[in-house]
């Protein structure tokens, strides 16, 4: 068995992401579970407020970064899940489970990103 680090990471331009959410609200369901919708709602906000834009965002570039990372360009966006720890950390669940894979995430300025990095483990 091989082991090999992986690292993905993706960009997200939030106001494009809420305009897209703005014309077609069943992109939330259809792209966020309904825990990555309450994780961005808390605090008491609602989706339709900026900084839980920011963080749909957020979660949206770590579902890409998971699929660079993975070199699975066609991972189903519910297939990874990003779950808010207690501390506020966020944590990642790929197909129902705690991944081995670490992520971490940023907005500001308009701007979210994620940054996933991990270790596979291959079999020849
Ligand atoms: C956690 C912290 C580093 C976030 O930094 P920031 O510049 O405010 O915000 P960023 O946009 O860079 O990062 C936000 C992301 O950090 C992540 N995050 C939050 N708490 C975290 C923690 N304990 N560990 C790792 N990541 C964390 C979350 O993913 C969050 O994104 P989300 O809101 O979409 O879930 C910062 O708030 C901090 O240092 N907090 C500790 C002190 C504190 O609580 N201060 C606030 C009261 S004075």
């Amino acid at each position: 068995m091989t082991e090999r680090l992986v690292t993905g990471c993706d960009l997200v331009d939030v106001a494009r992401l809420s305009a897209a959410i703005d014309r077609r609200a069943s992109i939330v369901d259809r792209v966020f579970t309904q825990r990555e919708q309450a994780d961005a709602c808390r605090g008491e906000l609602t989706l339709a407020e900026p900084v839980a834009r920011q963080r749909l965002a957020a979660r949206f570039a770590a579902k890409e970064a998971v699929r660079k990372a993975l070199g699975d360009l066609r991972l189903p966006f519910h297939a990874v899940e990003v779950r808010t720890e207690a501390t506020g950390a966020p944590r990642l669940w790929l197909d129902g489970r705690p991944s081995a894979l670490t992520c971490s995430l940023s907005h500001d300025g308009g701007l979210a990103m994620a940054v996933v990095v991990g270790v596979l483990h291959d079999t020849p």
